[in-house]
């Protein structure tokens, strides 16, 4: 019962409303002893878990149909004993209730987006943009800037300071004057604009000293990227570099694709009900030998088709609250320390998963001076079929097909698909555009594939 009534509750919208009816526990008094029903009122029966059974009633009182319906969540309107007066059988008596009728409703106040209490301005594409992504998306560090970033970094790097101590000083940025132009230009572009960007010519060093040579073009990154906006570090350090660390993400537990080898498929950054990231941007220090390309689509594109291809029941399981695997916060290669062992036992990774629910589509219609409306993307296909298993789910047929439909039409939006060479970025406004990355192969002796990513939040500087 606990489970077909949290289902109801996790497919319901907030204000949803459900009216259901069950045996009344007299029914079986009726149709029984009465006094052995009575004496034995408090003795429930459920079939167990898995078992096969035939169709029947099973008994249970009126508080465990009321503290069940409230446990998942549920607000009781109200309640009514049914009985039929007229009709009477070996199992009904007429002056008996024989069934209880439950309306309930999941509350208004039920959505889940705590913490994230803006929604991101759409980006709608011109019908110019779809026909020429590649020109759409190309925005080139200028050469003085290229230099300027180039020069800081170096010296900062031959004094010690890393991607992870610089400080940026008043006179570094008054050295960086082209840099802060672009800087202001990609900001514009990923939040108004265009949503993505493709930016090539990052200086790179000769590769003889592989260290250094990453040092000064991370260090390059990061100051770039802290100027577009807040590189946001609480989760997993200010830049975390993608290297293959020989794991499964498919296989093993709270192990990110972005440390394996195998494909990624379409998402969207970040996995938390409670934290969400404006932009991603991601830079080649080496390519794979063998595969690794990286996939970008128009999600809010995606989106508009959904609308006008699927009908509301289906559309509906876009927008409703479902839940997700809960990653923790580090290096995402699996989970170590006996703390962090213990929050993910099963009896609580049920409570956490349910916890962390939220859409994959959240849309504000536009209003009060805002044309284009608002919309958040957040999507991981895996992340969600594991979420429901750590919480005790099944995924309906329904959200399957809708979940089907958009990754077909992710599909049909990619805006790009292309391997990223050394010194080339790419950047996409995460609440608007998905990415994904095939699977790549690194088995000789050349460096090995490195890729750096930076979350950014673009309202905020550092
Ligand atoms: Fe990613």
């Amino acid at each position: 019962m606990k489970a077909i009534c949290s289902q109801i509750f996790q497919v319901l919208k907030p204000g949803g409303k459900l009216v259901c009816g069950a045996p009344h526990p007299m029914m079986f008094a009726a149709s029984s002893n009465i006094d052995l029903r009575l004496g034995d009122y408090c003795k429930t029966n459920e079939p167990e878990g898995g078992l096969r059974v035939d169709p029947s009633a099973y008994f249970k009182t009126i508080s465990d149909y009321i503290e069940t319906l409230k446990g998942c969540g549920f607000k009781i309107v109200d309640m009514k004993e049914a009985r039929s007066p007229s009709f009477r059988s070996h199992t009904h008596r007429s002056d008996f209730p024989n069934h209880l009728v439950f309306d309930v409703e999941k509350p208004k106040n039920s959505a889940t987006n705590a913490g994230l209490n803006s929604i991101p301005c759409k980006i709608a594409w011109s019908s110019f943009e779809r026909s020429n992504p590649e020109r759409a998306l190309r925005l080139d560090l200028p050469e003085n800037a290229a230099a300027e970033l180039h020069c800081l970094a170096t010296e900062l790097v031959r004094r010690g300071v890393t991607s992870d101590t610089y400080c940026p000083t008043d006179e570094d940025v008054a050295h960086l004057e082209n840099v802060v132009a672009f800087a202001g230009k990609l900001r514009r572009h990923l939040s108004q604009d265009v949503g993505a960007a493709h930016v090539r010519r990052l200086p790179m060093e000769p590769e003889d000293d592989l260290k250094v040579s990453a040092a000064i073009a991370k260090l390059s990154y990061y100051i770039l990227c802290s100027l577009v906006g807040r590189v946001d570090g609480g989760a997993r350090g200010r830049l975390f570099d993608v290297r293959d660390a020989r794991l499964d993400a498919k296989k093993q537990d709270n192990v990110l694709f972005s440390v394996s080898q195998g494909e990624a498929p379409w998402h969207s950054d970040g996995a938390s009900v409670d934290r969400s990231y404006d932009a991603v941007g991601l830079f080649c220090i080496h390519p794979a030998e063998e595969g690794g390309i990286s996939f970008v689509s128009n999600a809010a594109s995606a989106f508009e088709k959904l609308k006008s291809r699927l009908p509301g029941f289906l559309m509906h399981e876009l927008l409703r609250p479902i839940p997700r695997d809960v990653m923790e916060n580090g290096k995402g290669i699996g989970v170590e320390g006996g703390l962090k062992k213990l929050s993910r036992t099963q009896d609580v990774l049920v409570l956490r998963s349910r916890y962390n629910s939220y859409p994959i589509f959240v849309e504000e219609a536009g209003g009060g001076g805002e044309r284009r409306g608002r919309l958040r993307f957040r999507y991981m296909r895996h992340w969600i079929e594991t979420g429901h298993r750590k919480a005790g789910l099944t995924i309906s047929p329904l959200l399957r097909i809708a979940m089907d439909a958009l990754d077909a039409a992710l599909d049909e939006e990619t805006v790009f698909d292309g391997r990223l060479e050394r010194g080339e970025m790419f950047f996409c406004n995460n609440n608007l555009f998905a990415h994904g990355r095939s699977a790549f192969v690194d088995s000789g002796p050349g460096p090995r594939r490195h890729m750096v990513r930076a979350w950014i939040q673009l309202q905020e500087l550092s």
